[in-house]
Formats: structure tokens, sequence, C-alpha cells
């Protein structure tokens, strides 16, 4: 009896997956039986990640904003791997200043990466499915940025606010198709985009970043920094038949943080 979580026989693409979370979903979707194609802006990293993965894990450089590109790339993954089941839009970035010194240029930079790219990751996806009927399946990794304000953070809360409402509506749109679409939230996880939040966060309120770590850990019920790899396993659940009743839905996967 083949088990619900298996992936034994998909084909997947991964965005941002050169490092940090990205690079741990295209690991867990391996682990679980899915040829993966990891695409990263940094392409060097993408094939470093690939490499690790080993067997039929291939690279791609992918910047998420160039629509043009997002659709190269994932018709050359789908050659590669003679077809796509499962799409996971994850590339994400941030900065972070008070609301009243942010710039159009923070403004639009993290919206293009977090809520465009998603868009153009997502419609790349939708599109290919439809022609191929593949009931596909898509994670995109929002934040629990995108249920809750969070200080210093007014574009990158707004640019996760829309992938949830955007999941939300996609899927409502592509149901019928027996696409599934969710996303994600994870809380504070450790990865180079952390590292570089905890001195931002730090010098904004006068704080070392030790204790903004541990000011993170102490709002964790479950009382730890989370891992990638924490958020991973939950993107493999997603995009496997274990999730088959589950669409529109931002899982938290935050230790506790959010319960709603
Ligand atoms: N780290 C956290 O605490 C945390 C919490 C909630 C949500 N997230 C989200 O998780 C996702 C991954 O974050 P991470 O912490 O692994 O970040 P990270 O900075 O460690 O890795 C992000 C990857 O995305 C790539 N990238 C950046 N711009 C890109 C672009 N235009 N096109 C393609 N790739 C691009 C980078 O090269 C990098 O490899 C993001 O969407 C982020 O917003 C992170």
């Amino acid at each position: 009896m083949t088990s619900p979580f298996s992936l034994t026989g998909r084909r997947a693409l991964v965005t941002g997956a050169g490092t940090g979370i990205g690079a741990a979903i295209a690991t867990a979707l391996a682990r679980e039986g899915a040829r993966v194609a990891v695409t990263d802006l940094d392409g060097k990293a993408a094939e470093r990640v690939a490499a690790r993965i080993g067997g039929e894990a291939i690279a791609f450089a992918l910047d998420v904003t160039d629509a043009a590109m997002t659709d190269t790339v994932m018709d050359a993954a789908i050659a590669a791997l003679d077809g796509l089941e499962i799409v996971c839009a994850n590339a994400g970035v941030s900065t972070m200043n008070r609301m009243v010194d942010l710039t159009e240029k923070e403004w639009d930079y993290n919206m293009a990466v977090n809520a465009k790219g998603v868009f153009l990751t997502n419609r790349a996806a939708v599109r290919r499915f439809m022609a191929a009927g593949t009931k596909g399946a898509i994670v995109n990794t929002a934040s629990m940025a995108g249920k809750m304000g969070a200080p210093f953070f007014a574009h990158y809360v707004a640019s996760k606010f829309a992938v949830v409402g955007f999941t939300q509506t996609v899927a409502k749109e592509v149901a019928s198709h027996g696409i599934r679409v969710n996303a994600v939230c994870p809380g504070f996880v450790i990865t180079s985009m952390q590292e570089r939040e905890l001195v931002w966060e730090g010098r904004l309120r006068g704080m070392t970043p030790e204790a903004v770590r541990a000011e993170m850990i102490s709002l964790t019920p479950l009382g730890r920094i989370e891992s990638p790899e924490d958020v991973a396993d939950v993107v493999a659940f997603l995009a496997g038949d274990g999730a088959r009743f589950m669409t529109g839905q931002s899982i938290n996967v935050t230790g506790g943080i959010r319960m709603d």
C-alpha cells in the first residue's frame, strides 16, 4: 500500500531554494521521492543544493520577478523532469525600517519578490497544469507576518498578507481543475534572512542580536528557534495526497506563536 505522504513519481519545482527554507523544501520533497528542480536568483547556490540532494535534482537560475524567465525556466524544468505536479513559490526577501522612514525602493523590492514573484510563479504553474490536465499542488511561502502586523515590517507584512489573500483566491479559481493551492506561515526561522533581521531589529530597538533572538524564543510556546526543516516537512505534506482535501489554507508553522 502506498503512503499518502509519499511523493514518489512526482516532479517538483521550488523557487528561492539556494539556501534556507527553500533548500530544506527541495530536500524534503526529494526525500519523499520527488524529482526536484532547485531554482534561485543565485544559480550557483541552486547548483550546490541540487548536488547535495543528488539523484535527479537539477538546478536553474531563476529571478521570480521576471515573468519571461519564470515561464522559460518552468518549461525547461518540465522538459528535464518530463512533467511537473508540485510548485513551491518560496522565494522571498525582507528589509526592516520604521514606516515613517520606509523608502519606495524598500516597498517595491519587498512587493516585487514576495507578492509579484508569487503571482508570476503561480500563474506559470497553473497555466501549465491546466494545459496538461495535471491535478497539481502549489505551496506558497507566506509568513506569520501574513496574518498580523509586526513593527518595522509594514512593507513585508503587506507583501505577506498579499500572499495569503492571493492563495485563497487562486485556490477558489482552480479547485474545479483539481489543482490545490495552499501556503505555509513560518515563525522565527533560523536562516540567512533571520541573521540579517536580528542585526537590523537590534539596531532599531537598541538591543543586541542575541537579545532579539532570546526574545523570539521567549515568544515561542514550543521554546526554540524554528528550523527550515520544521517548515519543509509541512510543505511536503501539503504537496502530497495526504493534504488532498485541503486548499486555500495558510498553515501556521510557528511553534505555537499563532494559533488561528
Ligand atoms: N526566516 C524566517 O524567519 C521566515 C519567516 C517567515 C517566512 N519566511 C519566508 O520564507 C521564505 C524563505 O526565506 P529564508 O528565511 O529561507 O530566506 P533566505 O534569505 O535565507 O533565502 C531566500 C532565498 O531566496 C533567493 N531569492 C531572493 N530574491 C530572489 C528572486 N528575486 N528570485 C528568486 N530567488 C530569490 C535568495 O537568493 C535566497 O537563496 C521567504 O519567502 C521568507 O519571506 C522566512
